[in-house]
């Protein structure tokens, strides 16, 4: 395990023009939204990611699969950014040539002050109709009655310009990411100094090429996760750790080293 408070990261980022932070599900952990890999308490642990998350899944059951996004949804309205989120849009505010890259389909970046994150995997608060044009679709804010706790069935509503049905505007597996978010992100990646992957399992391709892609074009990539992942061998530091704790702390520290010279 590397040192805590994280001095060689803290300089990395200290000194750092570029910086992408590339996030997953773990760096929302800690504001009460489930992983997808965590042994108990991730969400492929319960339930079936071929019944939930393919096209395929909607269109035999369209009703069990909105359902279980409202569900997820419903969490993430009543979820709140936690520090790690903050200290994220804090690097932000103090190196402008940040870019944030998230595979997470919450709105917790942006609440908690980070301006336009790269949602690579979509966003639970932008469904769209399924039929080619892909007409955004406006839910109420309040969005009809709370689904039932283990995302029961609720009939998806229809599009109001052409009739289709609805569907989360997410990736689901088998579906190409969007490509101008991911255009911008390997840019981004291919021309940063710094690569900050907090909280994802980098198992999950194309995104997970993006840390790959930043550390073979010189970048020193710094990664947050209390547990190893693949992405281990292409960092410079790797601060095993909880992304709520670390990253205040990687913050603080930088720029207390800036204040120290
Ligand atoms: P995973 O669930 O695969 O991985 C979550 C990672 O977060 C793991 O490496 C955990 O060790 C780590 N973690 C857990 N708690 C943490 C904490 N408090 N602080 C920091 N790290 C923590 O989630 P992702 O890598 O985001 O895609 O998954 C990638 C994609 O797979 C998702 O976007 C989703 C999923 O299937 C689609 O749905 C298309």
């Amino acid at each position: 395990m590397d040192e805590v408070p994280p001095r060689r990261a803290a300089q990395l980022l200290r000194d750092a023009r570029r910086v992408v932070v590339f996030t997953g599900a773990g760096i929302s952990a800690e504001s009460g939204v489930p992983t997808f890999r965590d042994d108990l308490t991730g969400l492929w642990a319960r339930f079936d990611a071929r019944r939930l998350a393919t096209a395929t899944a909607f269109h035999a059951d369209p009703d069990l699969v909105w359902g279980w996004y409202e569900w997820r949804r419903t969490r993430v309205r009543q979820a709140e950014p936690n520090p790690g989120h903050r200290a994220i849009a804090t690097i932000e505010a103090r190196i402008p040539g940040t870019t944030v890259v998230t595979q997470n389909v919450d709105d917790l970046h942006e609440r908690a002050g980070s301006r336009a994150a790269i949602h690579l995997h979509g966003s639970l608060f932008a469904p769209r109709c399924v039929a080619a044009a892909g007409h955004p679709f406006r839910s109420t804010p309040d969005g009809g009655p709370a689904p039932s706790p283990d995302g029961g069935r609720i009939p998806p509503p229809r599009c109001a310009s052409c009739g289709a049905l609805v569907r989360p505007g997410v990736v689901w597996f088998g579906e190409a990411l969007p490509e101008a978010a991911l255009t911008a992100a390997v840019e981004a990646a291919a021309a940063c100094d710094v690569l900050l992957a907090v909280g994802t399992s980098g198992l999950v391709y194309p995104a997970a090429e993006i840390p790959r892609i930043a550390a073979g074009s010189g970048a020193a990539v710094v990664q947050v996760n209390p547990e190893p992942t693949p992405l281990d061998r292409v960092c410079a530091v790797n601060l095993r750790g909880a992304a709520a704790e670390v990253l205040p702390s990687l913050v603080g520290a930088a720029w207390e080293v800036a204040r120290n010279g």
